[in-house]
Formats: structure tokens, C-alpha cells, sequence
């Protein structure tokens, strides 16, 4: 227990498998002062994201929620059909009646431990820009993903409305974000949190190296160092690990799916500590690369 709070951040809760609905269920904070950064991938049905933000709201002092592409998907079943934008507008309109922080309203300031430090949870998508190796375009990406077998489900859920495609809606939510972050006081440090890893590498430990193309945008990949940033944190691998990158603290704060706790071990069903930071360590994993 911390007299003063900790911050702490989980993602990929994926609650619509009944034992991580479990694990949310019990999930409770140390301190009254703890926040919690939900970095995306609560669940795909609308009720079911309600039902899971409405019981961390309740608990922790503040939740912060960025969405995943599973939150995005417009499934056959779901009550709610709105699609793209006007999905992620209702899933604002959701976290504001539940007090949850979004991407859309000011970045709060931690001032517990290891503060002040500026949350900006950040929506950004991803753009197929981390190619394979040897393909320059999209479409050839696509072919191969085609081809092999792995092909992420977005391609027929996750729509893009109003925007043409999903590398349309990526480049609108990437140059506000870029705005927003370029206009943040460079002296406070940040916490930048993202459903995906902002820079390529994490993804080279991908089972299936053809899926980095669903998961970030280079873009991204100098924003760790831009912005005055002290740890960017993120999931959508299901590779819960801590890296480094130009001596940036990377958390992978995934839970993921059951099959795969059942590698990693079941210290991974807790949300981690991001600060106050634990100090100096090498790369700590926690499990093996999984999709
Ligand atoms: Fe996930
Ligand atoms: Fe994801």
C-alpha cells in the first residue's frame, strides 16, 4: 500500500472471454490514489466496454482510456451498429458519463510519485507503413497477408466512416495528436499512451512478422524523443515486456488472451507500475511473442 498513489496501466482486457471478466472483476486499486491508463482492446461489444470501464471508474481515482481496434469493430451482433468515427464518438460519449479520460479532453497531470507527469492518452491508428521486407506498397502487403494466412480481422470489421480508409482516419488523428503534443510544455515530462507502439521494433517479435502492418505508423517513430517523454505505453501485441528504445522506457502492459497467460504466468492478470518508475533494470519479458 502507497501513501500517495500509484500510477498503473493494463491493456488488451479483452472481457468477452469469461476469464478476463473475471480478472477485471477482482481487479482493484492498492491506494484510493491510484490511477489506472487503460491502453485499448477492453472488449468488442459496446456493453461490454461499458460494463468493464464502469467498474474501473468506480475504483480507481482516475481512468484514463485510449481505444484498441477491437473497441472499434462493428460486429454482426452488437446493438450498436455505428461504424467508424461515429463509434468512437459514442464509445467518448460512454467514458464521459463514466468521468474516464480519452484522447479527446485535456492531458491530466499525475502529481503522485514520479510526478508531475503529463498523461496523453493518444488515438492514432496505424497507416501499413511497417512494411515486410522487400514490399514498398500497401496492396503488396496485403497480398502476401493473403497469402500466408494472417490477416487481421480490422480488414472486415474495423471501419473507417467517413474517412476512405483506415490510413485516412491514421493521418487525421496523427497530425492533431502531433499539434497537441508539439504545443504541451517541453520542461513537464509525459507519459505518451497509445494502443500501439509508436516505434517499429517491439513488432520484430511478432510470431507472424506480416502483422506489423495493423499495428502502428512510422510516423510515430521520433515522437519518444520530440516530446520530452519518460514512457510511452501501450499493448496490441500480446508481448507483455519492458524495452528501451533511445533510452525511453517501452511498456507492453498487455493481458491478453487466457492461452496466452497461461505462458506468460499469472503475475501478467495485475496491472503494472509505471511510476513511480522502479528504477534501472534490462529488459524484463514476460512471456513469448504471440499474435
Ligand atoms: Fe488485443
Ligand atoms: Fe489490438
Amino acid at each position: 500500500m502507497t501513501a500517495d498513489g500509484t500510477l498503473l496501466a493494463i491493456s488488451d482486457l479483452h472481457i468477452g472471454h469469461q476469464e478476463n471478466r473475471e480478472i477485471v472483476a477482482r481487479m482493484r486499486p492498492d491506494s484510493p490514489q491510484d490511477w489506472l491508463l487503460v491502453a485499448g482492446d477492453v472488449a468488442e461489444r459496446f456493453c461490454d466496454v461499458e460494463w468493464a470501464l464502469s467498474v474501473l471508474a468506480e475504483r480507481f481515482a482516475t481512468v484514463v482510456w485510449v481505444p484498441g481496434n477491437h473497441e472499434l469493430w462493428t460486429l454482426p451482433d452488437d446493438p450498436v451498429t455505428l461504424r467508424g468515427v461515429a463509434r468512437y464518438d459514442r464509445l467518448i460519449e460512454l467514458c464521459r458519463s463514466l468521468g474516464v479520460v480519452t484522447p479527446e479532453d485535456p492531458y491530466p497531470i499525475w502529481h503522485g510519485p514520479g510526478g508531475p507527469m503529463l498523461i496523453a492518452p493518444l488515438f492514432l491508428l496505424y497507416d501499413y507503413t511497417f512494411l515486410p521486407a522487400g514490399v514498398t506498397t500497401k496492396q503488396e502487403a496485403l497480398t502476401l497477408a493473403h497469402e500466408t494466412g494472417v490477416v487481421c480481422t480490422d480488414e472486415f470489421m474495423l471501419h473507417a466512416d467517413p474517412y476512405p480508409c483506415r490510413e485516412a482516419w491514421c493521418e487525421s488523428r496523427v497530425s492533431a495528436a502531433e499539434q497537441r503534443l508539439q504545443a504541451c510544455d517541453p520542461a513537464l515530462p509525459k507519459v505518451l499512451v497509445n494502443h500501439y507502439p509508436l516505434v517499429r521494433t517491439p513488432t520484430r517479435i511478432l510470431r507472424y512478422p506480416i502483422f506489423a502492418q495493423w499495428c502502428g505508423t512510422e510516423r510515430t517513430a521520433d515522437w519518444h524523443t520530440r516530446f520530452g517523454v519518460a514512457a510511452v505505453v501501450y499493448g496490441h501485441l500480446h508481448v507483455p515486456r519492458t524495452t528501451w528504445h533511445d533510452g525511453v522506457r517501452f511498456e507492453e502492459v498487455s493481458l491478453g488472451y487466457p492461452r496466452e497467460r497461461r505462458v506468460y504466468g499469472a503475475a501478467l492478470s495485475r496491472p503494472r507500475q509505471i511510476l513511480p518508475d522502479i528504477g534501472p533494470r534490462t529488459e524484463m519479458w514476460f512471456g513469448m511473442g504471440r499474435l
